[in-house]
């Protein structure tokens, strides 16, 4: 797949601009293992870069002016580099030109345009930060062509602040993390309070597990209200407990969080506080006992995302009952919420057996029929 995407990207690009490109650089999408809405809190995350990338062919131009194009739109975006700003930009293209203005801001640019070419294969709209594979393969080609040198740590500020400012997503820092420090078989432990990271060994083959995403095809959207109130009531809980951000809590804080915070409020802060240890707890698991023990705690996240942090929907509920009764050893929703994917640790033996439970019961449920492949971890960003 890599190597068809990859000469499609090429003669995407020619066919589009009249020229060869000086390039390709690919990033992948990235699942959320656990830590969920944990980023902006400055807590810890567990995601890994999975196989499934998007490819940017990439040249630099003598003007300053800047193309994109892809394979999933049909016309060319063209605006002048120091004209990129929120309201200039709409759809996918706001992704590679907002990491244009991103890198500007960064201390990264050099005034030059650039050409752009996209192809992708990560699914849209699944939970599995599409967006932040075209901006980490965009913010490392222009990393190499504007001869920038930003480390990867900065690359993955790049790639937020792109989300942020020109999408108009107030997201994390998660996903461009994944997909910049991705390596293949391991997850991507990351301390979002200074970035630090540490891979850390999966080993889901060895002990006979795969990964399975049911794609539920409910979409979902992170510049939508959900995911901006759900950050709103942190920073109102932080506020009121008087610490910086959530991070500084930690669960012999919830019973005086209980007494000052309203009913709400106090739901989502406990969602933050206890999985921030989930996180920790999954890594330490992981590391002594293997993937086999860290079902429980999967599970765990899922139930607080769906009572305390309510991001779930039917959907994703059943994705998760139906494959745990069906032989997975954990599962739960992941990413942002309010639709996309969920997870299911599956050995492979049962892997069938769950793809065919999920799909028949989304059937007699009158669900729309959800997309369910296995994905593993594979290397972050790079130059093909
Ligand atoms: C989305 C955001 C991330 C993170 C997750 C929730 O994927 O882009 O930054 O907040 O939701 O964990």
């Amino acid at each position: 797949m890599t190597d068809v995407l990859k000469q499609q990207v090429t003669e995407g690009f020619t066919a589009h601009f009249g020229y060869s490109p000086s390039g390709v650089w690919s990033a992948p999408g990235r699942v959320n293992l656990i830590g969920e809405h944990t980023d902006y809190n400055e807590g810890f995350v567990f995601p890994f870069a999975i196989n499934r990338r998007t490819f940017a062919a990439v040249a630099l131009r003598t003007d300053a002016v800047v193309r994109v194009a892809s394979s999933f739109a049909q016309s060319v975006v063209e605006l002048p580099l120091d004209q990129i700003r929120r309201d200039a930009v709409t759809g996918w293209s706001a992704y590679p030109l907002g990491v244009a203005w991103a890198m500007q801001q960064l201390g990264g640019a050099t005034g030059t345009g650039f050409d752009c070419y996209i192809e992708s294969d990560v699914p849209v709209g699944a939970g599995l930060s599409s967006s932040a594979a075209i901006e980490c393969a965009v913010a490392v080609a222009l990393n190499d062509l504007w001869e920038a040198n930003l480390d990867r740590r900065t690359l993955a500020r790049v790639g937020q602040l792109a989300e942020n400012e020109i999408v108009g997503a107030p997201t994390g820092i998660m996903d461009q993390s994944a997909s910049l420090l991705g390596e293949l078989d391991h997850g991507v432990f990351l301390d979002c309070r200074d970035l630090s990271a540490q891979v850390i060994d999966l080993g889901f083959a060895r002990e006979g597990l795969e990964l399975l995403i049911i794609d539920t095809k409910v979409e979902h959207r992170h510049a939508d209200g959900g995911y901006a109130s759900r950050r709103a009531a942190c920073e109102l809980g932080a506020a009121t407990m008087g610490v910086g951000s959530l991070r500084d809590l930690t669960v012999a804080d919830l019973p005086r969080a209980k007494e000052l915070l309203d009913e709400l409020t106090y739901r989502r802060v406990r969602h933050v506080v206890t999985e921030n240890d989930r996180v920790v707890e999954t890594v330490r698991v992981l590391r002594e006992q293997g993937p086999t023990a860290i079902g429980k705690l999967l599970y765990a996240s899922h139930e607080s995302m769906r009572d305390d942090f309510e991001i779930s929907v039917d959907e994703l509920d059943t994705a998760v009952e139906t494959a745990l009764q069906h032989g997975a050893i954990g599962a739960r929703m992941t990413g942002g919420g309010f639709g996309g994917a969920a997870i299911a640790l599956t050995p492979v033996a049962k892997i069938s057996e769950v793809t065919l439970a999920v799909l028949a019961e989304f059937e007699a449920l009158g669900y729309a029929k959800p997309d369910i492949f296995v994905v593993s971890a594979a290397p972050g960003a790079h130059a093909e």
